[in-house]
């Protein structure tokens, strides 16, 4: 909550209106609006009244264009959130006045002449209405004597916002779609090409020109968006969201918690949408998506390339040989127009001089045709493009010989790692520089469709709910050393974790899944950001881990920040923790530094806890499936979290059958594991139940000296489970401890991990019980010796349980 204090002191610092004493929140008959009086909702969080967006720090543009509009009252940079009018500004040098006609609709009027700019076109029933500024923004046109008869609404007609608390979606008796419709630049308020909306099926899009779309967010499973369960997890959260789908109305909408919280959920003219914001003087973009804006489809418009990556400058570029269609438009963030030829092909001419030049590293564009006749080699591939006249493009790589006609749009500049096919843009002789170089293949470009799984990230409708860090391509750090706490996850840009680990140079730690390396986000805030490697695997655990840490909080879980999912790059981003894993404060030798009892038991009621909140706590029951001291990190406390949710497994409640394919670290893994059995959350209470040894002895389970020549009569839990029966407990706990232990709490512990380790599923404790024995809220029975241990110390040397017991060293992931 400490953001909000943040904001609320941002507040403070704001100049109240100077015509706030006078401000009404109505218009009624005969009490019209004109010239710079504004209606001011009765929380004066709202303003509505006529604005004209400044033009003075654009080259081109002046601005004749006056709109009725509503904006934050006390935000002093104007930012329209609705506008009445945008299709029909007010060009000067009329002006305008807001007013209830003679049938009771609101319209706006040319006041010399007055004619009707604007009206609600609603069907009234009386004359006798009013229009309210409500304090959630809505303006509402109603009876004056019964304020539930509503006759129009300005929620019902969204413009590029959407306001805490209004509705996007269908009103399916009417027909009425409510939808965000980007602005058309940054001073003309007139309809854009990009629309945010819920389509009939419950599924929200954002859509470009209406024809094609740019993401998608899955269906409702309930919760969240499937393609966006990073939507839950903001157990602390400043927006709280609704989705309502039944045969009236299908809807998304969402909530502030804290009224005086000014927040800004908007679809950009550039067709990003934002979450902003307002804190001190600034508006703070909180929330991006999609998270680059070279994959907000077509948004620097034909023959240009979308470059997003370290270099400063403009993000959008013509192509060689292309100079900016119109830039007025282009000044004022309107690229619809792209780019247009400095000089026309010759093509149609007697001899075809045109070449092909090569922009260098950048991703093909999406509409290929493909030349099935011509694709014997690039020769054939190049003239088959020279050969037609609408032909703008080609490349000749794997897939054959691709070629584009007419407009080249959603070219973007790639990673300096990217690879693929090379792409060759068609010119005029005179604008290819130096020597032709049709058959030279120097420049590499991306053919996979990225966005794809960036944009697996969804859409607009989730814009009101998560929070993320940057701005302008920047790790935001003014008050994100405070403000980050439980503020939900973050989608950060892969420059960002580069700047933030200082080009991965302070190594925590690898393993088979990649590396984790510390970084920070603000002086005072570490980071541990885990890249994976290997393509697919990576992949696999990257969604794992979004999927699982992501829609779960608990304090003995560890705390997912964020993640990058940007090319081939999958990064998770955590809270880092100073103490590192518990191996490396057990299994340590010759160290000085030993983890007290206390801290001991502490960390296993802890894990315990976390457990049981993931088999049971949280609404789908999570198996962690790779329960091992190394992945039990400590924060500066001790206390415990559970991390690396690579092998996790979401499993709905009904789901009883569960998995049956390998995963965890042998030498934790229970015995259904090995025989090929479905598994339940039983089996990390038996990988518990193996950690709970470990935490006694200070040792490995596994450890060579329990196990010499094949003789398992050592094997520390074999020994705790006789011991327990003979009561000698003392002598088992790890001898660095030098007697410093309560006894009472050790055999508690080592009854709990006999009970834990037990041959079958049916016979172990749920993790919720396991606690209630931890905590001393109930006794437990003396637990047998499982039989598959007393088989070992019998001396079987069947494989199963050798494999099982992993003799040969240290613990190695499956
Ligand atoms: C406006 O707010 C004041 C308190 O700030 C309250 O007393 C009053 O009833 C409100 N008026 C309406 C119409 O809600
Ligand atoms: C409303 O309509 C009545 C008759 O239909 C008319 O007399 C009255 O002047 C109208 N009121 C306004 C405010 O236009
Ligand atoms: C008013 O009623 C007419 C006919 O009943 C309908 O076509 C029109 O859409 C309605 N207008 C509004 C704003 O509801
Ligand atoms: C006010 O309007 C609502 C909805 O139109 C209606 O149900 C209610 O009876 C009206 N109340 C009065 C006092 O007329
Ligand atoms: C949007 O689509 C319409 C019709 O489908 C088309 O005429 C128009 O050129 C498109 N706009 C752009 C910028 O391509
Ligand atoms: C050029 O290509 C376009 C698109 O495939 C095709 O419609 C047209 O017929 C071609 N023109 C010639 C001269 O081959």
């Amino acid at each position: 909550m400490l953001l909000l204090q943040v904001i609320l002191l941002g507040l403070l610092s704001l100049h109240a209106p100077s015509n706030s004493a006078t401000a009404t929140d109505t218009v009624s008959p005969g009490n019209g609006l004109a010239g710079s009086s504004r209606l001011v909702s009765n929380n004066s969080k709202f303003a509505l009244g006529f604005f004209r967006m400044d033009s003075k720090s654009f080259n081109y543009a002046t601005n004749p264009y006056t709109y009725l509009g509503i904006w934050f009252n006390k935000v002093p940079k104007l930012t329209p959130l609705w506008s009445a009018n945008g299709e029909s500004p007010v060009m000067d040098p009329a002006s305008p006045e807001l007013a209830i006609a003679g049938d009771g609709n609101l319209v706006i009027l040319d006041q010399a002449t007055r004619s009707v700019i604007w009206s609600t076109h609603a069907n009234t029933t009386t004359n006798d209405t009013v229009a309210v500024l409500q304090n959630n923004g809505n303006l509402v046109l109603r009876s004056s004597s019964n304020s539930s008869t509503v006759f129009w609404q300005s929620f019902d007609y969204p413009t590029d916002t959407f306001f805490a608390g209004a509705k996007i979606g269908w009103d399916k008796v009417t027909g009425l779609n409510r939808r965000l419709v980007s602005r058309k630049n940054l001073i003309d308020q007139a309809p854009g090409l990009y629309t945010g909306e819920i389509q009939k099926n419950g599924v929200g899009h954002l859509v470009w020109n209406s024809t094609v779309e740019i993401e998608s967010t899955g269906l409702w499973n309930g919760q969240y968006f499937s393609s966006a369960p990073e939507m839950i997890g903001n157990t602390v959260s400043i927006t709280t969201f609704e989705y309502v789908n039944n045969d009236k109305e299908v809807y998304f909408t969402w909530n502030l918690q804290d009224e005086t919280a000014i927040v800004l959920s908007q679809l950009g003219v550039d067709g990003q949408g934002m979450v902003s914001l307002w804190i001190d003087k600034d508006w703070v973009v909180m929330y991006k998506q999609p998270v680059l804006q070279c994959d907000a489809y077509a948004t620097c418009g034909p023959f240009t390339v979308c470059d997003e990556g370290e270099n400063e400058g403009p993000i959008c570029n013509c192509m060689k040989g292309f100079s900016v269609s119109s830039p007025r438009d282009w000044e004022l963030g309107d690229r619809r127009d792209g780019c247009t030829r400095n000089t026309p092909l010759h093509c149609g001419r007697s001899r075809n001089t045109d070449k092909f030049y090569a922009p260098q590293n950048v991703m093909l564009p999406q509409d290929a045709m493909k030349m099935q006749a011509a694709t014997s080699d690039e020769d054939d591939c190049s003239r088959a493009c020279l050969g037609n006249c609408s032909c703008t493009g080609y490349s000749y790589g794997e897939g054959g010989c691709s070629v584009w006609h007419g407009k080249l749009t959603n070219v973007k500049k790639q990673q300096p790692d990217g690879n693929g096919e090379t792409l060759y843009l068609r010119l005029a002789a005179k604008e290819v520089p130096g020597v032709p170089r049709k058959n030279s293949r120097i420049f590499r470009f991306g053919a996979a469709i990225i966005g794809a799984s960036a944009a697996a990230v969804a859409a607009l409708m989730i814009l009101g709910l998560m929070m993320t860090w940057r701005r302008k391509g920047k790790l935001f750090t003014r008050t994100v050393g405070d403000a980050q706490v439980g503020i939900g996850i973050t989608t950060f840009r892969y420059v960002d974790l580069q700047h933030a680990t200082k080009n991965f140079s302070e190594k925590l730690g690898g393993g088979s899944f990649g590396s984790v390396f510390k970084g920070y986000l603000s002086d005072s805030l570490a980071l541990a950001v885990k890249r994976l490697d290997g393509a697919n695997q990576g992949e696999k655990q990257f969604r794992a881990e979004v999927s699982s840490v992501g829609i779960i909080q608990h304090i003995n879980l560890v705390k997912l920040i964020g993640f990058c999912c940007q090319g081939d790059q999958r990064l998770l981003v955590y809270e880092y923790m100073p103490n590192h894993s518990l191996d490396a404060h057990l299994f340590k030798v010759g160290s000085d530094t030993v983890l007290e009892w206390n801290l001991r038991y502490q960390i296993a009621i802890g894990v315990a806890r976390g457990l049981a909140y993931l088999h049971t706590g949280c609404r789908d029951c999570i198996i962690h499936c790779d329960i091992k001291p190394e992945n039990i990190l400590l924060d500066a406390s001790f206390v415990p979290k559970i991390a690396d949710f690579g092998m996790a497994k979401v499993l709905g409640r009904e789901f009883s059958d569960a998995i049956t394919t390998m995963r965890g670290t042998i030498g934790y893994l229970a015995p259904e594991w090995i025989s090929g059995e479905a598994v339940t959350s039983k089996v990390d209470v038996y990988s518990y139940g193996s950690v709970l040894f470990e935490i006694v002895s200070g040792r490995r389970n596994s450890s060579q000296e329990y196990s010499k020549d094949g003789d398992y009569s050592a094997f520390f839990p074999v020994q705790v489970a006789r011991k327990l029966l003979s009561g000698d407990i003392g002598s088992l706990v790890d001898a660095s401890l030098h007697g410093n232990v309560n006894l009472e709490e050790v055999e508690r512990v080592c009854k709990v991990a006999c009970w834990c380790i037990q041959d079958s599923e049916f016979d172990r404790p749920t993790m919720t019980e396991v606690v209630q024995f931890l905590e001393g809220v109930s006794e437990l029975h003396m637990p047998p010796v499982p039989r598959l241990l007393d088989a070992i110390t019998g001396g079987a040397t069947n494989t199963k349980i050798y494999s099982m017991l992993s003799v040969e060293g240290s613990p190695t992931s499956v």
